[in-house]
């Protein structure tokens, strides 16, 4: 019968058998930076980085204004390790590309996984550059059957049916506004429903008005495939949306969004989503 693609345990013990030999650094805090804000990975001291094409088996990633490296370093005095560039599904990339590094994550050792992206608003109290802490996510094309953890499962990773009430922890999200207050960012912040939708399209004005009436906060085309994989094996998850730019509502052809104006949001914010990653860090008890 025919499977979805996956990756063996073997696989994935053999790629992080690969970077912990040639690494130093022993994280157990995993960051994804999304568009715009790979910018972070830069500011790390002691780095070590891997292009991805250097790491037997590791996808490549295709989209402009992602780097692609995957890059360890300290960040306020604790190791962590930086996925430069992400793989998403609209790039062609099963499920198991997605979602590899995170189980690569989870045998390097990390513990807590921190996920970044830019996200369009869909409240319509978000203007972009406001951050928003991902409260809870809805996975579109999960919600279909396209979920990353469809196929065999792999028990050394987790359960078949894990639960996901609790995907983005609340004690994390508390330290994400304990952060924002110390870096001043207090006033941007928000806390939402963010949905997860295969792109590469926009979403329509009746698809938005679909998901503002559902009560999305914020949409985007990624993140939710990685959250569900980490929390299936037993990392703690906390999320963050750079606001890009407003969904368009109405139908007014003059109003229109492309992939720069979400690039130009993450400029803007990137210093200020810097250091409150770094407070963040900071906060989180090993
Ligand atoms: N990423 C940034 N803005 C977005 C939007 N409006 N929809 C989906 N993904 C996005």
């Amino acid at each position: 019968a025919d499977v979805v693609e996956s990756y063996s345990y073997e696989d994935i013990e053999a790629i992080s058998k690969f970077l912990l030999e040639r690494c130093r650094h022993r994280p157990k805090i995993g960051i994804i930076c999304g568009s715009g804000l790979g910018g972070l990975a830069d500011t790390l001291q002691e780095q070590e980085a891997f292009p991805y094409e250097s790491i037997p088996k590791f996808p490549v990633s295709t989209v402009s204004g992602h780097k692609g490296r995957l890059v360890f370093g300290v960040l306020s005095g604790k190791a962590v390790v930086c996925m430069q560039g992400r793989f998403h599904m609209y790039e062609g990339y099963s499920m198991a590309k997605v979602t590899l590094p995170v189980r690569v994550m989870k045998l390097l050792g990390v513990e807590t996984m921190l996920v970044t992206n830019a996200a369009g608003g869909v409240n319509q109290d978000y203007v972009p550059g406001d951050i928003m802490i991902i409260k809870d996510h809805i996975n579109f094309p999960g919600l279909c059957g396209n979920n990353p953890l469809r196929g065999p499962n792999n028990e050394k990773f987790g359960p078949r049916f894990p639960a996901m009430n609790d995907a983005y922890n609340a004690k994390l999200r508390a330290s994400l506004r304990a952060a924002a207050k110390l870096c001043g960012l207090s006033d941007h912040m928000k806390e939402g429903v963010y949905a997860y939708l295969g792109g590469p399209a926009y979403e329509t004005v009746a698809e938005l008005r679909f998901l503002k009436a559902i009560g999305v906060d914020a949409v985007g085309m990624s993140t939710a495939p990685e959250v569900i994989v980490a929390r299936h094996c037993g990392m703690k998850v906390c999320g963050l949306s750079l606001i890009s730019n407003k969904g368009i509502m109405e139908y007014d052809p003059s109003l229109v969004i492309d992939h720069s104006e979400v690039l130009e949001a993450g400029r803007v914010r990137a210093a200020d989503i810097q250091s409150l990653v770094s407070n963040l860090v900071k906060l989180i008890d090993e």
